[in-house]
């Protein structure tokens, strides 16, 4: 992992190096069995070099803990892209493509049992059905195809959720609490099975 960061300290690939202050590369464990992958880092996390640790991240921190998913064992985190874009837009197809060796080597270190896509550009990143809005995906398991062992789970992005108030059954944030849940017993059976 240090050899990653250090790859990755200077990285010129793709133009966000010219006005990045950090490269955002992972938080958590990577003894983890769940990966979490959101879209890219923003101010904050720019800031501080570590990924959601702004107001979608702490509102990210609030369901995890209610899902009983620990941030720091449980979970290992990573973006589709290490660099803030500008102005928070969302990355581009060729930085996301420059960018996705660093994610393969991520995610073939921490080998997860179970991958949460996090929004719709990190669940485009793994799910090439054009058709697929994160609404309708969102809760259901796919197979990263690369391993067949690994399952992605897209869930919507904490963002998304901090403009959305209610609690009630079926509100997006009653169904972000209850996909974080179902990751975590689909990881124990995963670990029952292997
Ligand atoms: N949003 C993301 O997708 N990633 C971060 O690290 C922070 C906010």
């Amino acid at each position: 992992m240090d050899n990653l960061k250090e790859q990755l300290k200077n990285c010129t690939k793709c133009p966000l190096h010219l006005t990045r202050n950090n490269v955002v590369i992972s938080d958590g464990s990577i003894n983890a069995d769940i990966m979490l992958i959101g879209e890219a880092p923003g101010a904050d996390e720019d800031k501080t070099g570590i990924p959601f640790v702004g107001r979608a991240g702490k509102l990210l921190n609030e369901f995890l803990a209610k899902a009983g998913i620990k941030r720091e064992n449980d979970l290992y985190i990573a973006n589709t892209v290490k660099c803030r874009p500008p102005g928070n837009r969302k990355p581009t197809k060729e930085e996301k493509i420059a960018c996705g060796d660093n994610l393969k080597k991520q995610i073939n270190m921490v080998k997860p049992k179970v991958i949460i896509l996090c929004g719709a550009t990190a669940m485009e990143s793994f799910i090439f059905d054009k058709k697929l809005t994160i609404s309708k995906a969102r809760g259901q398991v796919f197979n990263y195809d690369e391993d067949k062992n690994i399952k992605l789970v897209p869930i919507f992005h904490p963002s998304y959720l901090l403009r959305q108030h209610s609690n009630a059954e079926g509100s997006p944030r009653d169904l972000m609490l209850k996909d974080l849940k179902m990751v975590k017993e689909l990881v124990n059976s995963c670990k029952k099975t292997t």
